[in-house]
């Protein structure tokens, strides 16, 4: 009998990650039954169903449809869901992605059901309890069974943690695989005509970081620094909904003009391309980070740590606090050719469901 294999998504970079490896499952139908929940973390089209499409992921078996809300109260309701749909159809395995509330919730369920569970992207830390996706990832990393990490670092913390060796594999970086598969197409993508820039001639913004986009005074230094690095270069600005939020929270009268546009999320294609084509990127992302990294793009990332510490050794990322002095210093590097070139770290190379997937045939044939 083929193994169920639950895969559990909820945001925006959840849905990256799960691409190949529901690919992947599927095209092993003899050994996997994949199964996947989408816990409605994330709802809005360009935040959800535009990545269904354009990753050609299929729709999901069950979607909780939970929303927005605090953290316990997000969390508890993807909990009830996951419970009610795990007695109806228990699964063999469940697997769970990065480090968003819905990553949380399904490990708890999962393991408080005794059933196993793996983590994709484990290990990764930044030390910084204040941030809530590092509680996530230290719980789920906790519980899990198999812990499937993407860099080294991964596997010197979980060590240091106390998990044993054998549950962890080194299996590269599932994001990156996505970015492979679809570079080629994304570059199809015709979205800096449509904003009017010219390729190498402009940078790319993201913030949505609680620390950086909940305090007002964080947020308005970030600004006048992205303001003033804008006056040398046009910044696009992709606006998640937290932040756009904040800037009417706040009354910040943030008028997009040529020099920074500030514009909806963006599709995964248009971002891949937005991301290729920029003379830099500043971001306070996660995967924007390894992304950069991997297409050789200088990226500065807006936060005083990072859990991806390749990227910033080996890549092209460069971590420059959250200081207005520090972030136009930073800019000023990438505009002297002072940004280290980088490389691309050790099996980021889009393979990585492919390996997941033989690391799980062969826990199975042992059993
Ligand atoms: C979540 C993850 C974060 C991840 C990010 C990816 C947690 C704790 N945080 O942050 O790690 O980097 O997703 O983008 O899981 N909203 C909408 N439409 C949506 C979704 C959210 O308008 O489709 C608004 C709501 O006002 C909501 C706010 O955005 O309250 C925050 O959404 P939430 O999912 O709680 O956290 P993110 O900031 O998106
Ligand atoms: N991304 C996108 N459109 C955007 C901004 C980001 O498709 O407007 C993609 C980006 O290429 C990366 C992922 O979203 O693959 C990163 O997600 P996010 O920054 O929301 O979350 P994090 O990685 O910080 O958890």
């Amino acid at each position: 009998m083929p193994k169920k294999i639950m895969l559990i998504i909820g945001a925006r970079p959840n849905f990256i990650k799960a691409a190949p490896l529901m690919r992947e499952l599927s095209a092993h139908t003899e050994k996997f039954d994949p199964f996947l929940i989408h816990t409605g973390q994330h709802y809005d089209h360009n935040l959800s169903q535009l990545f269904f499409e354009q990753l050609k992921m299929p729709q999901p078996d069950i979607y909780l449809g939970v929303g927005s809300g605090s953290h316990a109260r997000q969390t508890a309701k993807i909990m009830t869901g996951l419970e009610e749909e795990f007695e109806k159809n228990r699964p063999d395995l469940v697997i769970v992605f990065g480090d968003v509330n819905s990553t949380l919730a399904a490990s708890i369920v999962t393991s408080k059901m005794c059933l196993k569970l793996a983590h994709v992207e484990a290990g990764l830390r930044s030390f910084d309890n204040t941030m809530p996706e590092e509680i996530n990832r230290i719980v789920t990393d906790r519980l899990s069974d198999f812990l499937f990490i993407t860099e080294k670092s991964g596997s010197e913390n979980l060590h240091k943690e106390g998990v044993s060796e054998d549950k962890v594999f080194f299996v590269g970086n599932i994001m990156i695989d996505s970015l492979v598969k679809n570079l080629e197409l994304a570059r199809e993508s015709k979205i800096i005509e449509q904003l009017g820039i010219k390729a190498k001639e402009y940078a790319v913004l993201t913030l949505h970081r609680p620390a950086n986009v909940d305090n007002k005074d964080r947020l308005d230094i970030l600004l006048k620094a992205i303001g003033e690095v804008s006056q040398k270069l046009p910044v696009i600005f992709p606006c998640h909904p937290r932040t756009k939020n904040a800037l009417s929270k706040f009354g910040f009268n943030f008028e997009s003009n040529d020099n920074f546009k500030i514009i909806d999320p963006v599709g995964y294609l248009d971002f891949l391309n937005l991301q290729a084509n920029a003379r830099l990127v500043l971001t306070d992302s996660g995967g924007i980070q390894e992304e950069t990294t991997y297409l050789q793009i200088p990226c500065i990332t807006i936060r005083e740590n990072t859990e991806r510490p390749i990227t910033a050794e080996v890549g092209t990322n460069v971590l420059a606090g959250l200081e207005y002095d520090k972030i136009i210093k930073a800019a000023n590097n990438v505009f002297n050719g002072k940004h280290p070139k980088g490389r691309i770290p050790d099996l980021w190379d889009g393979h990585t469901a492919q390996r997941i997937i033989k690391t799980l045939e062969e826990i199975y044939d042992k059993f």
